[in-house]
């Protein structure tokens, strides 16, 4: 039997279309696509949204919002789609320890729907997914690779890939840090860190950082794709 064509959403939370967060999620969904899967990328910043309004609507037994977010905005179609995928990836750069607000609301909207308040015998989510799928958050951020633990970045943004884990069953999460954060350092007010030694970094380390957004998009889809 011809195996059905897997969907990967691909979600991008930063302003910048060319920069860090967008070159590595193009990677994950190049990665996603040559798996086998169709791909779709989403930019959140070209796109009315707000965060969940707390309505319920989801949780409201029996009803037709049930499991669905009710709110009637330009995110609601792109929840749809996320929601019938089997792979979704979101990327956003780091904000004060924190994704981008719009990455936040899209987390939101996208699995508390799924977050289920009920809990079997085992302790466990009583509502079976109707659509499993693997999950992935990319966070490119300026600060080292030593001070993803010190600084507690570890614990802060991995707050994300739990309340994704608890929607959907699965998340992962990749950091690339110490990003090239500007065009041309010279024009900007900033000394942390000279341009030289950012730019080496960038050279040295930033290829592979993309080929591990590859990587991780690929194997997504090959792991969604063997679970079928
Ligand atoms: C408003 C703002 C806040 C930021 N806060 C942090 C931060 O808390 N920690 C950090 O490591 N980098 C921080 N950065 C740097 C970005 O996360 C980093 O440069 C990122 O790679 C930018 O992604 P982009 O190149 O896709 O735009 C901040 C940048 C901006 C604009």
């Amino acid at each position: 039997m011809e195996q059905r064509k897997l969907k990967a959403v691909i979600i991008d939370g930063g302003p910048r279309k060319a920069h860090n967060t967008a070159q590595a999620l193009q990677k994950a969904m190049e990665g996603a696509r040559d798996a086998g899967a169709e791909v779709s990328y989403i930019r959140l910043f070209d796109l009315n949204l707000k965060g969940c309004y707390s309505c319920f609507a989801c949780k409201v037994k029996n009803a037709k919002t049930h499991g669905i977010c009710a709110i009637r905005d330009e995110l609601r179609p792109i929840l749809q789609q996320a929601v019938e995928a089997d792979v979704v990836i979101i990327g956003s750069p780091v904000y004060f320890s924190y994704p981008t607000g719009a990455t936040r609301s899209f987390i939101e909207r996208f699995a508390f729907p799924n977050y289920s308040y009920v809990v079997n015998e085992a302790g466990r989510r009583a509502t079976p997914l109707e659509h499993p799928k693997k999950t992935a958050l990319l966070f490119t951020m300026n600060i080292s690779e030593e001070l993803l633990e010190k600084w507690k970045y570890t614990t802060l943004l991995g707050r994300n890939d739990v309340a994704l884990k608890a929607g959907f069953g699965h998340c992962e999460t990749l950091y690339i840090c110490n990003t090239y954060q500007f065009d041309d350092y010279s024009r900007y007010d900033f000394n942390l860190y000279t341009e030289e030694e950012k730019r080496q970094y960038r050279d040295e380390h930033f290829p592979q950082d993309l080929e591990r957004a590859y990587a991780l998009g690929r194997r997504l889809v090959e792991e969604a794709a063997a679970e079928e």
